[in-house]
C-alpha cells in the first residue's frame, strides 16, 4: 500500500536521519545483536554496550547500594585499615549475613575491596569517597530527590509537590523566613562548595580586583576561599536575611575585609561598589525569566566594565554529559525550578542582558563547575 505520509516523510529525511534510522533498524535487530556477541571484532563493542545498558536499567540499585553504605558509616569503619566480616559486622551494627551482602555489593562496585585473609578494605570510590565528606553528605540529600522521583512521569507532569521544593525553601515566590527554614540547605551547599570555590580560585586571578559581591553567596564558603587567595580583595556577601544571618558568623573573622547584607535579589537593588560579581551555582536554579532578573540587577550593580562571573555546572559538558541534563535537568524539575544551560545558552543570557565579551576559562574538574567571565558593557 503506497503510503503517502511515510513517502513524504522519506523525501524530507536528510542523510544524517537516513544513515540513523539504518543504524537503529541495525542495533535493534535481534539477529545482529546475536551475531554481533559472537563476532570476534564485534564482541568487545556489544559487551560494553551490553553493560552499559545494564547499568542504566540498574544505576538506582548501585546508588541504594552506596546510600546503605553511608547511612551504616561502612567506610568510617574501613577508614583504618581492612576488617574481617566480624569486625565490620558489629562496627555497622548488622548480621554478619546482612554485611556480607552489602560488602559484596559493595566490592562489586568498588566501594570496598576484597582482601586477603578474608577482610574487606576500601576500594578506589570509598577511599575518594571518605577524603570528601561533602560527597556523603550529597548522597544522604539523595533519599530526598529518590523519593521524588519514584514516579518520574507525574514528575514530568508537574502533578506532585516535591521534597525537594519544601527543602529548597525560596523556590517559587516563596521566602524563607527563618534559620531552621534555611539550615539544611545551606550547610549541604556550604559543604560541597569548598571544591567549587578551589577550582574557581585556581582558575581566575582575583587579585586584579578591589571589590567582590557575591550574590547568592549562602554561607561565605566561596567568599572565605578567595579571601584567602587573593588577600587585597574586599567582600560583599547578598543572601536572603536567614542566610546573610548565619553567614556572618561563619565571616566573622575577616573584620572589615566584608560586608554581609541580606536582602531578595529579585526585589531589592543589590548594594553598588564592587568592580566584579559572582554568581556561583545560582542561575541553574533558576528559570529563564528568574535568570534575567539577576542578570538585569547584577547589569545596575555593576560599573561600566566591572566583570561578572559565573561558575556552575553545565549541560553538554564533554566527558561529563549525564551530569547537565540528566542528573541537574531532573534535579531541578524535582526541585521546581530552574534548569542546567549550555555554555552557548548561558552566554546568549548574558549578551541579552548587557554583557559582553563573554569567554570561558578552563577549570580543572569542569564536572563541578564551568566558569564564565563576562565584562559589563
Ligand atoms: C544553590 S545555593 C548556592 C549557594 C552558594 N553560591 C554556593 O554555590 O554554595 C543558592 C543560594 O541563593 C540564595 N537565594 C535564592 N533566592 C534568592 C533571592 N531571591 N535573593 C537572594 N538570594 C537568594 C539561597 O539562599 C542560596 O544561598
Amino acid at each position: 500500500v503506497f503510503d503517502e505520509a511515510s513517502a513524504d516523510a522519506d523525501a524530507d529525511e536528510g542523510v544524517s536521519d537516513r544513515f540513523f534510522r539504518w543504524r537503529n533498524s541495525v542495533l535493534s535487530s535481534r539477529a545482529f545483536q546475536r551475531w554481533a556477541a559472537r563476532f570476534p571484532l564485534t564482541r568487545p563493542v556489544a559487551k560494553r554496550r551490553t553493560a552499559a545498558l545494564f547499568d542504566l536499567c540498574a544505576g538506582f540499585v548501585y546508588s541504594q547500594v552506596l546510600f546503605a553504605g553511608v547511612q551504616l558509616g561502612l567506610f568510617e569503619a574501613l577508614a583504618d585499615g581492612p576488617r574481617t566480616l566480624d569486625e565490620v559486622s558489629r562496627t555497622i551494627g548488622m548480621s554478619p549475613e546482612a554485611s556480607r551482602r552489602l560488602l559484596d555489593a559493595s566490592a562489586a562496585l568498588q566501594l570496598v575491596e576484597t582482601r586477603p585473609g578474608g577482610r574487606y578494605g576500601l576500594g578506589v570510590h570509598g577511599a575518594a569517597l571518605l577524603a570528601n565528606p561533602s560527597v556523603q553528605d550529597m548522597v544522604r540529600h539523595h533519599a530526598l530527590l529518590y523519593r521524588d522521583l519514584a514516579d518520574p512521569v507525574a514528575l514530568l507532569r508537574g502533578e506532585r509537590t516535591t521534597e525537594l521544593q519544601r527543602f529548597w525553601g525560596y523556590v517559587g515566590d516563596e521566602r524563607p523566613q527563618d534559620e531552621e527554614a534555611v539550615a539544611a540547605y545551606s550547610r549541604l551547599m556550604a559543604s560541597s562548595q569548598e571544591l567549587v570555590a578551589e577550582d574557581v580560585v585556581e582558575a581566575y586571578p582575583f587579585g586584579r580586583h578591589q571589590h567582590l559581591l557575591d550574590v547568592g553567596g549562602g554561607e561565605g564558603a566561596f567568599v572565605k576561599t578567595v579571601a584567602a587567595a587573593a588577600p587585597s580583595v574586599r567582600f560583599t556577601l547578598f543572601d536572603l536575611p536567614p542566610v546573610a544571618s548565619r553567614a556572618k558568623q561563619r565571616l566573622a573573622g575577616l573584620g572589615d575585609r566584608v560586608t554581609v547584607v541580606g536582602g531578595d535579589a529579585y526585589r531589592d537593588p543589590l548594594p553598588p561598589d564592587a568592580d566584579i560579581l559572582s554568581l556561583v551555582r545560582i542561575l541553574h536554579d533558576h528559570d529563564d525569566e528568574g535568570a534575567r532578573q539577576l542578570l538585569a540587577a547584577a547589569h545596575r550593580a555593576l560599573p561600566a566594565d566591572g566583570t561578572l562571573l559565573v561558575a556552575e555546572p553545565m549541560s553538554g559538558t564533554p566527558g561529563a554529559e549525564p551530569v547537565g541534563d540528566a542528573y541537574f535537568g531532573f534535579y531541578l524539575l524535582a526541585m521546581g525550578q530552574g534548569r542546567p544551560r549550555t555554555r552557548e545558552v548561558l552566554t546568549d543570557l548574558l549578551e541579552a542582558s548587557g554583557f559582553a565579551s563573554v569567554r570561558e576559562v578552563k577549570t580543572r574538574r569542569p564536572l563541578l563547575t564551568r566558569l564564565l567571565v563576562a565584562r559589563r558593557a
